[in-house]
């Protein structure tokens, strides 16, 4: 945990942050409305005797009292899908509705293209894509379990994307949950801070700059493009906003997912960002007893 204790002057209550961090993760599940209602799921646990409670922020998030809901016949079924709580927050801040067509751009293995198929009820196109042909098997695997039949599975460096393929000219828009150095992540893997380095902070950060600089010049004018990380580091987060936002025509907007989080931080290490970085949004662990997450929302100008 001491990495983490350079975001001591961000937190509040940094104790309480310390100790949810040093908790295991509730388990929760998605309900892939592809396949089923979440009556339908729910009855479907209620008769295998697994308990379930809502998430009041969204219809389809579900925590379970089971510790392998990949056992249940409900999964077994394609009607639900393992997935972390703050993990659901990207697709539903990007709102897309069926018939537009959406990138996105980092997808293995495939949780958040197949939320994004479900709100879509399977109409339009999802190109799911991601550099890592070894994690594309995952990602296929799961669209085929989910019943997802709008998405198509490119494999390329995200940072130089062709449209060529496509018979479009821009995406309506674009999801860039991007490869970070994972901090948010200890919960579920208590060893993910075990190899953090500043150095690899600094080079993932120019991968992801990278990434949504590309993914805003994909987006057609007034599109949205939604940027999310399981990292705290501003260097990961905010700077990358105030790196695209000088370079790219778009500006931040507000979203409010109906979960605790505080505003973006508009200085760190020495370094100030553009105002509006505040109109994003930090997930701590300990508010909303989840991983922790960063998300913000892009609107495409002309
Ligand atoms: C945070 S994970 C994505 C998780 C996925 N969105 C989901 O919800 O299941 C980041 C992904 O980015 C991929 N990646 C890393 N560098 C990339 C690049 N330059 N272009 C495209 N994908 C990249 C990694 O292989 C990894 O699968």
């Amino acid at each position: 945990m001491e990495t983490l204790e350079r975001y001591e002057p961000l937190v509040d209550d940094f104790e309480a942050f310390l100790e949810a961090c040093r908790r295991p993760l509730p388990s929760v599940v998605r309900v892939n409305t592809i396949k089923a209602t979440p009556e339908r799921a729910t009855a479907a646990l209620d008769e295998e005797g697994v308990g379930w409670t809502d998430r009041e922020w969204s219809d389809t998030v579900l925590e379970l009292d089971t510790d392998s809901p990949g056992s249940t016949w409900a999964s077994y079924h394609g009607w639900i899908h393992g997935q972390e709580e703050v993990s659901a927050i990207p697709a539903e801040v990007l709102a897309p509705e069926p018939g537009e067509r959406v990138w996105d751009a980092c997808a293995a293995p495939g949780s958040k293209t197949t939320q994004l198929a479900a709100l879509m009820d399977d109409e339009g196109l999802v190109v799911a894509n991601d550099n890592n042909l070894g994690r594309l098997s995952a990602l296929r695997f799961n669209t085929e379990r989910l019943g997802v039949t709008n998405a198509a599975v490119t494999n390329a460096d995200a940072r130089n994307f062709s449209l060529k393929p496509f018979d479009l000219d821009a995406f309506d828009k674009a999801l860039v949950d991007v490869p970070c150095s994972c901090e948010g992540t200890v919960r579920k893997n208590p060893t993910a801070l075990d190899d953090w380095t500043m150095d690899h902070v600094r080079s993932v950060a120019g991968v992801q700059k990278g990434i949504l600089r590309r993914a805003v010049q994909a987006t057609r004018e007034g599109g949205t493009v939604v940027y999310s990380t399981c990292t705290f580091a501003p260097e990961e987060n905010e700077a990358v906003l105030d790196h695209v936002l000088a370079e790219e025509d778009c500006r931040l907007v507000e979203f409010d997912v109906g979960l605790d989080s505080r505003p973006g931080v508009t200085e760190w290490d020495g370094q100030e960002f553009d105002e509006s970085v505040r109109k994003a949004r930090r997930f701590y662990p300990h508010h909303n007893d989840t991983g922790g997450f960063f998300c913000a929302k892009l609107e495409v100008a002309g």
